[in-house]
């Protein structure tokens, strides 16, 4: 009975997707979902006016893809755990947690294998022993140059090779000859250049090179290398690529049907052929340009408007095995496992702990002869009431909420700029804020310490602040849309900077 009410909802399910569809695409035999340089990201730090990522999306997502009943390979290259290859001594448990949590979701979500990076190599091995007594896939390649990893999946032979960074072609080459590898589908998996890329694509045997080491935000297109077809899915977990594998020939190279690669390349064409004829209108009007050099730049232009129409044209069935790319990027609002959510949520209550005892006893470094001493905005309030009553409703006076509310106040990677006057002398540490006084981004972030101002205000305090001082916090990777001007609007209002309006 369930069997059958199963069946049955998979059937309707297929019917409305076919309904919507125009033309039907049949069933994949099997499909890969692809991370590259993930780098120990759990989830975005949520700065950016746009957060992307999270492995609870990606978790949500590739349930998803596993339910619709196609099999998948999960697979991952470049570095997976670590973003940095020597961590600073003061930060190796909070990230060896982080490692051990990923490497714990990575195994619920079934990971088929991984090509760990450069940086995660990097890592001391009772690091990574840790880290791989959490997981339950195969790091590929740490023990030999490269290593073939097989398996039958929906009828058909897999191989999966992961390639260290440095292997020679030789090396690669033998792994993917070896009797064990031959397979109906074969993916490297790699950490390196764009030439790396193109080197193990052109290794007769190879149809998919997974490119990690690219460690760039937007994820590429397939690309053609050799006869194989590269695939990146950008970064730190910001999106997955979802690539439909349908099997007709072995050994054949794979036809490319994507509509990301073809709307890339229409781009292309439209970008080129309006360049082109607004040059030659330009010439024509000109009547400078010789009609025997115009002549071969229209026939230029002809045949580029020729290959734009072609991809308009019904797509023929394809002749061989074909694949369909697709990008799935994981934005604030797509969908997430609670499951791995809630063990999210652990780790970052885990951490925070662990950092409170850990660090409770690291002081700022101490006040020098020349140094002022930080007092904190309170000591500010009774001279500066208006500027006070301000900068409390501004985001900056909540800064330190936003990071106790996510269990994240001591979390090593956040706190710095959610605080005043991090790791200055006298100022604040991760666990040290002057009781309290120090927490948010306080008007000594911008002002400077206060303690000589506050005992006598005849002793100068810095004015202005110069966008240096902003932009320390307000850097790319947390604060994508600062714009000093624009910024400093919402800072020099009335009560602070201008004068208080009268009614
Ligand atoms: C005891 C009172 C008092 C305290 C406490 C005090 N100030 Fe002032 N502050 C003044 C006076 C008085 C002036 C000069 C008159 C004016 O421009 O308002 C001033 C001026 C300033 C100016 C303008 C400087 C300039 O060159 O125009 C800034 C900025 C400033 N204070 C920041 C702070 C900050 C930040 C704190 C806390 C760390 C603070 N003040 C604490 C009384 C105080
Ligand atoms: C010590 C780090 C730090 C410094 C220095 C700093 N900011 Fe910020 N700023 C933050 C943080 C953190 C937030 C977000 C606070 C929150 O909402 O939790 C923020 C938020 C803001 C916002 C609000 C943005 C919004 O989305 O509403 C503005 C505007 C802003 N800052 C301007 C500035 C300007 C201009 C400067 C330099 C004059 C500056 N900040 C200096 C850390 C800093
Ligand atoms: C390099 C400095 C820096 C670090 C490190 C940093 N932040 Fe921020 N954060 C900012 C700035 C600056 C803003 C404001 C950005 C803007 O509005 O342009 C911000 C904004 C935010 C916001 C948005 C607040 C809101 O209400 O809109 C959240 C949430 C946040 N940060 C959380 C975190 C967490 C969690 C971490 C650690 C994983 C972290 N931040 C690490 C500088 C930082
Ligand atoms: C994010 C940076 C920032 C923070 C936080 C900040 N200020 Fe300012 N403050 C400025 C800048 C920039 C100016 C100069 C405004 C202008 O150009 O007129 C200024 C101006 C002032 C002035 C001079 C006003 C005038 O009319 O001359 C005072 C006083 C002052 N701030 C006090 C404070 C106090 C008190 C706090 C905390 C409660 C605070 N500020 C928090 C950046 C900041």
């Amino acid at each position: 009975m369930r069997c059958f009410l199963a069946a049955l909802a998979l059937a309707l399910c297929f019917g409305c997707s076919r309904g919507k569809r125009p033309a039907a695409e049949p069933v994949p035999d099997l499909r890969l979902a692809v991370v590259t340089d993930l780098k120990g990201y759990l989830e975005p730090c949520g700065c950016t006016s746009n957060p992307l990522g999270g492995i609870d999306r990606l978790a949500a997502q590739v349930k998803q893809l596993r339910e619709s009943g196609v099999p998948v390979l999960l697979l991952m290259a470049g570095d997976v755990f670590f973003d940095t290859a020597t961590i600073e001594p003061a930060r190796v448990d909070q990230a060896q947690r982080n490692a051990k949590t990923l490497a714990g979701i990575l195994s619920s979500m079934q990971v088929t294998a991984v090509l760990p990076g450069n940086r995660d190599r990097a890592q001391p091995p009772a690091t990574l022993e840790g880290v791989v007594a959490r997981s339950s896939f195969p790091w590929l390649a740490m023990n030999a140059p490269s290593e073939v990893w097989t398996a039958e999946v929906g009828g058909h032979r897999v191989s999966v090779i992961g390639v260290r960074p440095g292997a020679t072609r030789e090396e690669v080459a033998a792994s993917v000859g070896a009797a064990e590898a031959r397979a109906d589908v074969t993916v490297a998996l790699i950490d390196g250049t764009r030439r790396d890329a193109n080197r193990v694509g052109a290794i007769p045997g190879v149809d998919f090179v997974v490119h990690g080491g690219l460690d760039q935000d937007d994820a590429i297109p397939p690309r053609q290398v050799g006869r194989a077809w590269a695939l990146h899915a950008s970064r730190q977990g910001q999106g997955l690529v979802v690539v439909d594998v349908h099997l007709r020939d072995a050994g054949k190279r794979f036809e490319d049907r994507s509509d990301w690669s073809r709307s890339e390349r229409a781009a292309q064409l439209d970008r080129q052929i309006g360049e082109l004829a607004a040059k030659i209108e330009r010439w024509e009007a000109s009547g400078s340009v010789d009609e025997a050099d115009l002549d071969p730049q229209r026939t230029r232009l002809a045949a580029l408007r020729e290959d734009r129409a072609l991809l308009d044209a019904p797509a023929s069935q394809p002749k061989g095995s074909s694949f369909v790319a697709r990008l799935v990027p994981l934005p604030k609002k797509s969908p997430r496992d609670a499951e791995v959510e809630k063990l999210m949520r652990e780790h970052d209550k885990a951490v925070n702990e662990a950092n409170r005892a850990a660090f409770a006893s690291l002081k700022p470094p101490p006040l020098g002869p020349e140094d002022v001493a930080y007092v904190g905005s309170a000591a500010c309030s009774g001279c500066h009431q208006e500027a006070y009553a301000w900068w409390q409703a501004h985001p900056h006076g909540v800064a330190y909420r936003t990071l106790q509310e996510r269990n994240k106040e001591y979390n090593l990677d956040c706190v710095g700029c959610h605080v005043t006057g991090y790791q200055q002398p006298g100022g604040s540490t991760v666990t040290h804020n002057l009781d309290g006084a120090l927490v948010n981004v306080g008007c000594e972030s911008c002002h400077g310490p206060g303690g000589a101002h506050t005992k006598n205000p005849e002793v100068a305090i810095l004015r202005d602040t110069p966008e240096s001082t902003c932009v320390a916090c307000h850097n790319a990777e947390h604060s994508d849309l600062f714009d000093y001007e624009a910024y400093m609007k919402t800072l020099v209002v009335p009560g602070h900077g201008l004068p208080v309006k009268t009614p």
